[in-house]
């Protein structure tokens, strides 16, 4: 069945390839970047080399919140329905390390724009009969400083990478009770793959960028929505396994979101 699916980040790397094979099969599909001509160039690459024309895109940088906003109402305007969320987009190296809001970049973009993104625009989920959310996590996790989410500590790109990366996944693990209807998922989409960001960071890779877009595409549209639901999927094992122990620790969570969500207070 046709699918109406928004994928952040998809003008490169995993989101771009697992948009590919989703053009491939005629899904209605709704790309990101924060470059408009990178943007551009992947929606008409993907049409010339698919023959799909339902391909559109929306232009944000997601170290601005007030952009994510403005993001989030465009869609709320302009998309008739969504199905799948796949929250994609992020950062590991940056030239600066700190979004306009003084908050550390890796936060900024890996978890307060998709929290923001995805709590604005939920409604619109709400309205698919067999809604999904696909969090971008890794297997990268570190324990969340709270002085790091509001931005009065700076850390290494390693550590707030790791944070960044383990707030999403609490935050996803939250999701998935409060939206029972809605299958959320985690995914570390596999370690050091091909990509621009593992390349940047770490000079090296293990595996094809290809082994990342391809669980995206399943856990998007053929694995059971209830199997997914609530879980984090570790595709360095290759199965839904257990992620660091914080994410299973509720009290942290809700002291975790509370503080975003008065971070997140003025948008
Ligand atoms: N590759 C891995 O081994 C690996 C492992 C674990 C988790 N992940 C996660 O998988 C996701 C995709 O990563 P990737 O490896 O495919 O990296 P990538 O090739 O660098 O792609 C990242 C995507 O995010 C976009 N992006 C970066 N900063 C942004 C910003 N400020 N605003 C809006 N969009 C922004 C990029 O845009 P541009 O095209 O303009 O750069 C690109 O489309 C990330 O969340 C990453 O943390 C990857």
């Amino acid at each position: 069945m046709k699918k109406s699916i928004l994928i952040t980040g998809s003008t490169d790397g995993i989101g771009k390839l697992a948009a590919l094979k989703m053009a491939k099969d005629g899904h209605q599909l709704y790309l990101h970047g924060r470059n408009a001509d990178k943007l551009n160039a992947v929606v008409a690459e993907l049409k010339k080399e698919t023959g799909h024309q339902e391909i559109e895109g929306f232009v944000v940088d997601f170290s601005d919140l007030n952009a994510v906003q403005h993001m989030a109402v465009e869609i709320n305007e302009k998309v008739a329905t969504l199905d799948v969320l796949i929250n994609n987009a992020g950062v590991f190296k940056s030239a600066q390390p700190l979004a306009a809001n003084g908050i550390d970049i890796r936060m900024v973009v890996n978890y307060f724009a998709p929290y923001l993104l995805t709590h604005r625009i939920i409604d619109k989920l709400k309205e698919s009969k067999e809604a999904r959310i696909i969090n971008l996590s890794s297997a990268a996790q570190s324990s969340v400083s709270m002085q790091l989410l509001d931005g009065q500590i700076e850390v290494s790109d390693q550590e707030a990478y790791a944070q960044s990366k383990l707030a999403l996944l609490l935050w996803s693990f939250y999701l998935a009770v409060q939206e029972p209807n809605i299958a959320t998922v985690a995914l570390n989409p596999g370690s050091l793959l091909n990509t621009n960001m593992v390349r940047e960071a770490y000079g090296k890779f293990w595996s094809s960028a290809d082994k990342g877009a391809d669980i995206i595409y399943d856990l998007a549209l053929i694995t059971s929505a209830e199997e997914m639901k609530g879980q984090y999927f570790d595709n360095d094992r290759g199965e839904f396994g257990e992620a660091h122990p914080d994410a299973y620790d509720e009290t942290l969570i809700k002291d975790v979101i509370e503080k975003t969500q008065r971070i997140l207070e003025g948008f």
